[in-house]
């Protein structure tokens, strides 16, 4: 199997809707927030991630199977957003109660989980500068053959480029591979309905290596 690794456009629009909806297809949140069967769901979470591809100061990277045909080349994906995006304004956490969120959708548990995530972001980070990994998803069948860790080091290496700590949420199938990379736990956040946590976790950066002489 080979596999590039390119930044993503607003032309992989549709691929990476698919990657997210193939990814996150087991997990318990997604399942209620997104139904994979409204339409309407998909849409929306096409219009996010259609909105990062156009963000100046978030990054997608994307691996590549070139020997797929159209969408289906797109087999992983992290969306990284930079240090040189602005602090979240105070409103941000408001999103989600804003959101006009499809029949079929649970809005109230929407509500809640994207509330928290934003407002402990900004709780956790404030204004300190920092690379955000705010997604990170493998096809299913792709899972296990080291590109989470690829896309994951990518952003890691321009953190420590720039000396500034790495920040994410991790759901409890990508916690492992985060501890597996230096990230550590701040706090977690446990969504009873579901018995599901979410753990939100840093990096501080990593010295370069000192020059030879
Ligand atoms: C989590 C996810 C991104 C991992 O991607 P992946 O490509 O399968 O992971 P990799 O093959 O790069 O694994 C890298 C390392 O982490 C370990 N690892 C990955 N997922 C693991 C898990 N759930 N439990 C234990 N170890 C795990 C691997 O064993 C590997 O270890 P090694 O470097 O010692 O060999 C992928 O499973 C996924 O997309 N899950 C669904 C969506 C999701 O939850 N994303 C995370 C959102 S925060």
């Amino acid at each position: 199997m080979s596999i590039q690794f390119r930044e993503g456009t607003e032309a992989d629009a549709g691929a990476v809707t698919s990657v997210f909806t193939d990814s996150f297809s087991d997990d318990a949140i997604n399942q209620r927030v997104f139904p994979a069967n409204s339409k309407q769901s998909q849409a929306n979470v096409r219009e996010w991630l259609g909105a990062g591809l156009k963000d100046p100061h978030s990054r997608y990277m994307l691996a590549i199977n070139d020997s797929l045909p159209g969408d289906d080349a797109v087999v992983a994906l992290a969306k990284w957003v930079a240090p040189s995006a602005p602090p979240k304004a105070p409103e941000a956490a408001d999103w989600p109660s804003k959101t006009d969120w499809p029949e079929g959708a649970d809005a109230a548990l929407g509500v809640e989980f994207f509330g928290t995530l934003e407002k402990k972001h900004k709780e956790h980070m404030g204004a300190r500068p920092h690379w955000y990994l705010e997604l990170l998803a493998v096809r299913k069948s792709y899972h296990g053959k080291g590109l989470g860790k690829q896309l994951l080091n990518w952003g890691l290496e321009r953190a420590d480029q720039d000396g500034v700590e790495a920040y994410l949420q991790a759901s409890p199938a990508g916690a492992p591979l985060y501890r597996k990379c230096g990230f550590e736990d701040i706090e977690s956040y446990h969504v009873s309905r579901v018995d599901y946590t979410e753990i939100f976790m840093k990096r501080q950066p990593r010295p370069k290596p000192a020059a030879s002489l």
